[in-house]
């Protein structure tokens, strides 16, 4: 474990500031997963320590970073479309330095094509990389050329890392990074690294501070937060970990992403079932009801095993939700596999599917496999699962008409003067009330189901 150098971040502010007139205002976004939104928060915290301003368009920047995900072909290309847009800015200002961070820089050839495709890209860092930001920047500024370095695998955790988090009542906290299981068709254990733990000190202490400031939705993340522990010195699990962060006084609740179903354990559920703060809802994400296509995805564990938890869950926590990924048309994955994926579905009743079509990443296991199936095929698959998905999820949103639910209420919806809050099994709610519930808990009774969006008002 790691503390971060101040001594050579405060070198590098100082660097930084003799090299503009005003504060410099640094642009910075970032795509993909919590996890990436979460190294965005810790991106513009480290950048605000060194002197920078932040903006919202990028137009204004002095500075702007994509923080990139790999996980499927289509966000990667978009990541390309975006950076081809800031082409013209560079001849506006040409001191606008422009870098590019994040999974898809730790892919093999991205560099390469950064570097010959895209002149006007100056920095490129890759996920673990944030500390040493500044010294980037003020390396970039001195020596005047580009520094599009292949990221090097760095696995140390890196503690105490100024931090700007988006939310005041939201936050992210991740107890682990890395992934070890390569599921065949995942870029993710190759660009993330390997699985390392945060001490439960470090995590204990940073849920404190967050429960002090008032954070009231605590979600902890990690690629697989069951395998959570292994590797440290102390004896712990996740549950554990979730039974240790219960301890604390306080007016919040936790979520937690993601569970693996191979480690997910009837411990985790008696957790949940055990805490209040622990919403109750589940996020397993089962990718396939097909035994022989979650073979051959490298998930370690088979369709009765997970309905045998899913079981377990609903017996032992009445109401509980469930959520899940799945993916549509694996190489080979024929018909009667599809339809053994919309039978589980029917089976699990998921609140929330998130359905992504397969989409091959070179590197890995799947990407090599034989698939005699059509994007036609696998489109027409997705429109089934979609319309099976509304119809379940509507049927239980209905379920919810007439209950009094707490909601933390997340922001403005759609339509004036009315606001939208989460349910603790993460269903939306929209209701009439004023801006001052922004942040805050509110009792509202729900009215009226629309497909998946609650209607409710204040109790
Ligand atoms: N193609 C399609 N979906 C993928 N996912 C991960 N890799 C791929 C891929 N190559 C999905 C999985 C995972 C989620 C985060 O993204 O469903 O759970
Ligand atoms: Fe990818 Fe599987 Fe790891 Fe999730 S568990 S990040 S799907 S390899």
């Amino acid at each position: 474990m790691n503390r971060i150098d101040f001594t050579h971040n405060t070198q590098a502010a100082q660097i930084i500031a003799a090299n503009y007139d005003s504060p410099p205002l640094a642009f910075v976004h970032s795509f993909g997963c919590q996890q990436n939104v979460n190294d965005g928060e810790k991106i513009k915290g480290v950048l605000m320590d060194a002197g920078y301003g932040m903006c919202d368009k990028f137009e204004d920047a002095d500075l702007i970073l994509f923080n990139t995900c790999a996980v499927r072909e289509h966000a990667e290309e978009r990541v390309f479309g975006n950076i081809g847009a800031l082409k013209q800015l560079k001849t506006k200002n040409p001191k606008l330095i422009i870098g590019i961070c994040g999974c898809m820089t730790q892919q093999e050839g991205v560099v390469e094509r950064l570097r010959k495709s895209y002149p006007f890209v100056d920095l490129v860092f890759g996920v673990n990389g944030i500390d040493i930001l500044p010294q980037l920047l003020a390396e970039k500024m001195q020596a005047g050329k580009r520094l599009l370095k292949t990221p090097t695998e760095r696995y140390d955790v890196v503690e105490e890392m100024p931090i700007r988090r988006d939310s005041t009542f939201r936050a992210w906290l991740p107890i682990m990074y890395g992934c070890d299981n390569f599921c065949s068709y995942c870029i993710v254990p190759y660009v993330r690294g390997r699985e390392r733990s945060r001490k439960s000190e470090d995590i204990l202490k940073e849920f404190r501070q967050l429960v002090q400031q008032g954070y009231k939705e605590i979600t902890l993340l990690g690629q697989n937060v069951n395998s959570y522990g292994k590797g440290l010195e102390e004896p712990i699990d996740f549950a554990d970990l979730l039974a240790l962060l219960c301890q604390e006084e306080g007016d919040y609740h936790i979520r937690f992403m993601t569970s693996h179903p191979k480690d997910a354990t009837r411990k985790l559920i008696d957790t949940m079932a055990k805490y209040p703060q622990i919403c109750k809802h589940l996020h397993l994400p089962v990718q396939s009801g097909s035994d022989r296509v979650l073979k051959e995805m490298n998930r370690h564990y088979t369709v009765a095993q997970y309905m045998d938890l899913i079981d377990y869950a609903k017996k032992t926590i009445p109401g509980i939700t469930f959520s899940s990924d799945i993916i549509v048309g694996f190489p080979g994955e024929t018909e009667e596999e599809f339809e053994q994926t919309l039978e589980l579905v029917g089976k699990v009743e998921y609140m929330q599917l998130f359905t992504f079509i397969y989409s091959k990443r070179s590197g890995t296991r799947a990407a090599e496999m034989d698939d005699p199936f059509t994007h036609k095929d696998k489109t027409d698959r997705m429109a089934k699962l979609l319309k099976l998905q509304e119809s379940i999820a509507s049927r239980l949103a209905k379920e919810m008409v007439g209950k009094t639910c707490r909601v933390l209420v997340e922001g403005h919806s759609r339509q004036e003067g009315t606001l939208a809050g989460r349910l603790d099994n993460n269903l939306l709610v929209e209701f009439q009330a004023d801006s001052d519930y922004i942040g805050k808990y509110a009792q509202v009774v729900i009215e009226d189901a629309r497909v998946t969006i609650l209607k409710g008002k204040l109790a």
